[in-house]
């Protein structure tokens, strides 16, 4: 065998046509160049190239890459490639990453073990290397992956702009897909420009692109660039500069007759026109459609270069030499090296840089193949398994597969398939691993004896599969194939297996909300195994029916399953299964009035017992539980230690982005927003930067601080969180915070139609989904009333009794919202802990305020209420209380509520809440301790601005400034230019929302 080196000593220079000048294209250019100088200047931004084969999209950005070079910025590029049925996840990835692995900080060095920066074949052994480093995957453990990905692409964006190039999407696989998906939602705010092209035509109705393309061009930042056929008049000039290479610098030996002949018939395409040249320089006349060009092509080698082509086709688009040595017959013209030669030297192959061979056009490929006869194809593919199997280095177990089901050996290619599943669930691409248990099941009933082959049953397989795509995230999928099991093991097969598919569909549909089906599967589980003796299958089968009964509210049901469970679990030694059952029953205990103490005595063993187990998705769950217990029970001090705790169990165990420990974060945040720490609060939510999806949520509620303080950044990240809230649909906790940020900064801007509106959708959301357990309505409905109980005393002051009653009935709907929300609760669910009772009692103060009532007892009652921990609402309800006692005449008592209220905004940098307490202080001319910086709104507006900007906050167009002040509509818009200029606001919200931020909002 000759080495790759001397193999290329032979081809020798070859000139690449690839490498002459870029002919037209300036405009698509200019595009792409623009997107590359946005993410230069810190804003992420993405371009989707479309475009036929061979139309030029590689050309151009090859070119892109160059002048983004030449820019200071630093190119990484990544190829799908054609490889049918293989699966071999994230090899885009895997590419673009290679030649920067040595870089990648601690994090992501990890994820690229023991693997030289030199360049080898990237799809043979390696593939999904950079993956390999990390720990199996629990829950959606893609997630991690993807954030090591994006984290690695940020720091090396850090040091340089990015340009990152994918090239022919159309055949990512799908676990790359989801990559993408990710990595552009993610990065938006890195200066990382993505540009990828896919190719149109190839895009049938039902191709997996299609959707994502639809969802992508939605993101912000992403674009789409369709690249159109070229004018003729280029096509001639690409032709001609063509050919005067090939011939040597004469253009003029090719006659004009040719050239039009080629340019006609190109119509626009640059690689076909390339080809019928070459095809007309040769022979005498042109062959017809493309296919044929290229084939009259390859027919003019000889032999053994045309067999070259036909195993590299075979093999993939890209080959080593090594592989074609090995199944290349003995040429009998020349030796392989001379072969190989001629394919380079006609523009068919080229060699590469790192010496692997690929076809110059995916089409050349395309067209060899077609041409096969069936009998060499079956001949070429066993030849190849053949090497693979003898030289496992050199390629994939899931590239064997496909070789072998492709010559027939379907036992092999079962055999081969396993494998590859298992290798793909080690690399955390669970996708892939089911597309192989899949490949698996479909090729099971031609495989005779496939159980001993497989070493399991096909039931077992079945269940594998669920498993796979459970943790991929495809639950529709897992219960389809769950439903498949019970039809394979049929009615009188292995009850331990059919019961195990029970309780396993059991737990998939509970994920998907479908609660009725859930009891009928763990309700079947149960019958199949008996109680005694105890036995994991019975177990496990006792603790999904407790938590689904309970979910049913079938409490006694619920009870009983779950103490047996208990039971049987502690009998066998099953620490996992029954820290779960503790878990499922401390909760609903705990929901049923149960003794607190005991609540949290089974939570404790039950962390003991999850920890020894050593499943760290239960003990993720106990620590969650630990924490909502306590918030639950009004102690956010509490929930906070575990939240903390939790999170740090789950960054030493490698579960960061498990769906727990998401929700601990989540906690994190909004009990250190509760207890004053904001700055703490909003690190944490931010921490996770932009992960989509699963973290949205946590991001969110980073909104708590910002519309407490007002931050000009709210606006944006409200932005964002309606764009996920609107896709995510069933994600209660993301709609919350969105909602509840978007109704209080409606309410600090005096707008009560927008506060009403959201509160009412949310409403109606969290019923549909989670029925009468929508206690946090409450807390939107109080947060809404206020804006509306202000806009009904402005509508009294100024004798608009239309306005008054339509706020007063906006207001009336809003207490029926929350008082609904609490009375379903206290039926169907139970007693309501410490903060549902601050929000009720916010509730029933803002009722009162909405019918004209000053009432002090009612505010002094939510103070007190919100004294379980949250300080900043305390503070809120303070102001509200001095507000009330200076409107009952009692203003000496006001000032120490309001004085306290002013300490606690000026701690937490709670800029609205200071404003408008300092603008009561002045009302009632109340010394505020430590107010001096709060500026006087006459030393800053004339008191007819004081007057037209209280009636902005309230959302006055000009016409009703003008007729409220009895001036003019153009008077009162030279006004609000004025007021506008003095705060150097840019439109009108913003002008109210400084306002308020300084303590120049006047109030009522
Ligand atoms: N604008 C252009 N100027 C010069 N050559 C081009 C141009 N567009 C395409 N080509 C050449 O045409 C051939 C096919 O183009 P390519 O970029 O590989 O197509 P695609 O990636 O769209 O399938 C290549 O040899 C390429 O160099
Ligand atoms: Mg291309």
């Amino acid at each position: 065998m000759t080495a790759p080196s001397a193999a290329r000593a032979t081809i020798g220079a070859v000139p690449r046509w690839d490498e002459r000048p870029l002919v037209g294209r300036a405009g698509e250019l200019a595009t792409l160049l623009a997107a590359v100088d946005r993410a230069a200047a810190g804003r992420g931004s993405a371009v989707l190239v479309a475009g036929d084969a061979g139309v030029g999209k590689s050309r151009l950005l090859d070119e892109l890459a160059a002048r983004a070079a030449g820019r200071g910025l630093r190119v990484l590029a990544g190829h799908c490639v054609d490889l049918g049925e293989v699966g071999l996840p994230y090899l885009p990835f895997v590419d673009l990453l290679r030649p920067v692995a040595a870089e990648l900080g601690d994090g992501a060095a990890g994820l690229f073990a023991a693997r030289s920066a030199a360049a080898r074949e990237p799809d043979a052994a390696d593939l999904g290397g950079p993956v390999r480093a990390l720990r199996p995957p629990v829950d959606d453990g893609r997630l991690q992956l993807f954030e090591a990905v994006a984290a690695a692409l940020a720091e090396l964006a850090a040091a340089a702009p990015l340009l990152v190039v994918l090239e022919d999407l159309h055949w990512a696989d799908r676990s790359s897909r989801d990559l993408l998906r990710y990595l552009l939602a993610r990065l938006t705010d890195e200066p990382v420009a993505v540009v990828a092209s896919y190719r149109s035509d190839d895009l049938h109705r039902r191709h997996p692109l299609r959707p994502l393309l639809a969802e992508l061009v939605r993101l912000p930042g992403v674009e789409r660039l369709d690249l159109g056929p070229l004018p003729d008049a280029q096509v001639e000039q690409l032709v001609r500069g063509l050919a005067a290479q090939v011939a040597g610098g004469a253009a003029a030996g090719v006659p004009d007759r040719t050239v039009d002949d080629v340019v006609a018939r190109a119509e626009g395409n640059a690689f076909y026109a390339e080809e019928l040249l070459a095809a007309g320089l040769a022979g005498e006349t042109l062959p017809l459609g493309l296919t044929d060009v290229l084939l009259a092509r390859v027919e003019q080698l000889t032999p053994s270069a045309q067999q070259v082509l036909r195993v590299a086709a075979v093999a993939g688009r890209r080959v080593r030499h090594e592989l074609v040595a090995a199944v290349v017959r003995p040429p009998a013209d020349g030796d392989l090296d001379t072969a190989l030669a001629e394919a380079v030297h006609s523009h068919l192959l080229v060699v590469d840089p790192d010496g692997a061979y690929r076809f110059r056009h995916a089409l050349v490929r395309e067209a060899v193949l077609a041409d096969l006869l069936p009998g060499e194809r079956v001949r070429l593919h066993a030849a190849l398994a053949a090497h693979l199997a003898a030289e496992p280095a050199a390629g994939t177990a899931a590239e064997r597969a496909h070789h072998l089901r492709e010559s027939h050996d379907l036992a092999g290619a079962l055999a081969a398939s396993l494998e590859a599943a298992d290798a793909a669930r080690q690399v955390g691409a669970p996708a892939e691993q089911l597309q192989h248990l899949e490949t698996v099941l479909a090729l099971w009933p031609a495989v005779p004896g496939a159980a001993d082959v497989a070493g399991r049953g096909r039931a077992e397989l079945l269940l594998e599969a669920a498993a796979a795509a459970r943790s991929g995230g495809q639950l529709p999928r897992a219960v389809a194939l769950l439903r498949a099991v019970q039809e394979v093991v049929g009615d009188d097969g292995d009850p331990v297996i059919r019961a195990r598919a029970h309780y396993t569909l059991a737990q998939a549909l509970a994920r998907i909300e479908d609660q009725t089906s859930a009891l009928r599967e763990s309700t079947a589980a149960m019958a199949l195994v008996p109680a005694q003796p105890p036995s994991p299958a019975r177990t496990w089968a006792a603790a999904t029916h407790a938590r689904v009964c309970y979910d049913l509210d079938r409490r006694a049901e619920g009870d009983a399953a779950a103490e047996e469970a208990l039971a049987a679990a502690d009998a066998l030694g099953l620490d996992s299964a029954w820290a779960d059952v503790a878990v499922t029953l401390a909760r609903s205990q705990e929901a049923g009035g149960g003794d607190p103490a005991e609540t949290w005595a089974r939570l404790e063993e039950a962390l003991a017992r999850a920890r020894r187990s050593g499943d760290p998705d239960v003990e993720m769950r106990v620590l969650f539980n630990l924490a909502t217990v306590s918030w639950e029970g009004g102690d956010p001090r509490e929930a906070l230690r575990w939240s903390d705790t939790g999170l740090g169990r789950a960054q030493a165990l490698g579960v960061e982005w498990s769906f727990y420990a998401a929700e601990l974060r989540h906690l994190g945040v909004v009990s250190r927003y509760v207890l004053g720490d904001w700055d703490g609060s909003l690190g944490l939510a931010d921490r996770l930067a932009r992960v989509p999806e699963m973290g949205a949520h946590v991001r969110a509620a980073g909104l708590l601080v910002l519309v407490g303080r007002g931050d000009p950044g709210t606006a944006e990240r409200i932005t964002w969180a309606r764009g996920l809230v609107d896709r995510l649909d069933a994600h209660v906790l993301l709609l919350l915070a969105t909602a509840g940020a978007e109704i209080d900064r409606a309410s600090w801007a005096g707008d009560a139609g927008t506060a009403v509106d959201r509160a009412r959708a949310a409403s109606s959301t969290l019923a549909r989904l989670w029925g009468a357990n929508r206690l946090a309505v409450v807390r939107l409905a109080a947060m809404a009333l206020s804006p509306v109980a202000d806009a009904a005393a402005t509508a009294r002051l100024t004798g608009d009794v239309a306005g008054e009653a339509e706020w007063t009935a906006a207001g009336e709907s809003m207490v029926t919202l929350g008082r609904d929300a609490v009375a379903d609760h206290a039926r169907v669910v139970g007693a309501h802990g410490a903060e549902a009772a601050a929000w009720v009692a916010r509730l029933d103060a803002e009722a009162a305020r909405l019918d004209g009532r000053a009432d002090p007892a009612l505010w002094t009652a939510a103070v007190d209420a919100f004294g379980y921990g949250h300080v900043y609402e305390q503070a809120r309800s303070r102001w509200r209380l001095a507000e009330a006692l200076v409107a009952t005449g009692d203003r000496d008592a006001a000032l120490e509520p309001l004085a306290a209220a002013a300490g606690t905004a000026r701690e937490l940098g709670a800029a609205p809440l200071l404003g408008v307490v300092a603008a009561l202080a002045r009302r009632a001319r109340l010394e505020l301790p430590g107010a001096g910086r709060v500026v006087e709104t006459a030393a800053v507006f004339t008191p007819r601005e004081t007057e037209v900007l209280a009636l902005l906050a309230r959302g006055r167009t000009n016409r009703q400034i003008g007729s409220e002040l009895y001036i003019s509509e153009k008077t009162a818009s030279v006004h609000v230019s004025n007021i506008l200029a003095k705060l150097g606001a840019g439109s009108r919200t913003e002008a109210v929302a400084l306002a308020a931020s300084r303590g120049l909002l006047p109030t009522a």
